[in-house]
């Protein structure tokens, strides 16, 4: 396993146990207030700081460029993918949840189960992780480059942004794919053989 590989599975214990048990509506408010948060708050803002970046620095250091056009790609996909989940998923995930606390059926959502749509949002989470990788990799593991002092704070401050970035995206992913998601699969069909 590579050290790219070994940073992105890494694991946060805290979330993981309190993932486990806590109901999913909880859970779900956990990832929107403090990772749909934290997405909204820093996309826009490392978007500023790496076009800035390409402009002042993109000549001498061509990679800049190429992350500012990588990130920006992904901040748009991120963006959307945020509003899937909190338009569409989280919503009937809540309503399944609240049907099996009160033992009555759950509605049948328009997208049928939701195994499909889950599928779709694991398969974003994969590119992302992707394209998380591919920043890291043209960024040289976040090493700031050689150069004037003022350059070296410039990519300093910047690369510390982009591997926090780095390290929330980490956690969310891990919070839907490996726990929220398979629950809220589990818990769907246990609501479907109450019917
Ligand atoms: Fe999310
Ligand atoms: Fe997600």
């Amino acid at each position: 396993m590579s050290s790219d590989e070994k940073t992105m599975n890494q694991r946060t214990p805290a979330i993981a146990a309190s993932g486990e048990t806590d109901s999913l509506t909880a859970l779900m408010d956990h990832i929107v207030e403090t990772h749909h948060a934290f997405c909204r708050r820093e996309l826009p803002r490392l978007e500023t700081l790496l076009k800035t970046a390409a402009d002042v620095h993109g000549r001498r250091y061509p990679e800049i460029r190429r992350i500012h056009a990588l990130f920006s790609r992904m901040s748009k996909d991120l963006a959307m993918h945020l509003l899937k989940e909190e338009e569409t998923l989280f919503p009937y995930i809540a309503q399944v949840e609240d049907c099996v606390r009160r033992n009555i059926p759950a509605s049948w959502p328009r997208f049928g189960t939701m195994e499909s749509p889950v599928r779709l949002l694991v398969e974003d989470h994969d590119q992302t992780e992707n394209e998380l990788r591919a920043i890291r990799h043209l960024s040289n593991n976040f090493t700031p480059p050689s150069g004037t002092a003022e350059d070296v704070a410039d990519f300093s401050e910047l690369f510390e942004a982009l591997s926090a970035f780095e390290r929330n995206m980490q956690q969310h992913i891990h919070a839907e794919n490996n726990l929220l998601f398979p629950r809220a699969v589990a818990l769907e069909a246990e609501a479907c053989a109450r019917k």
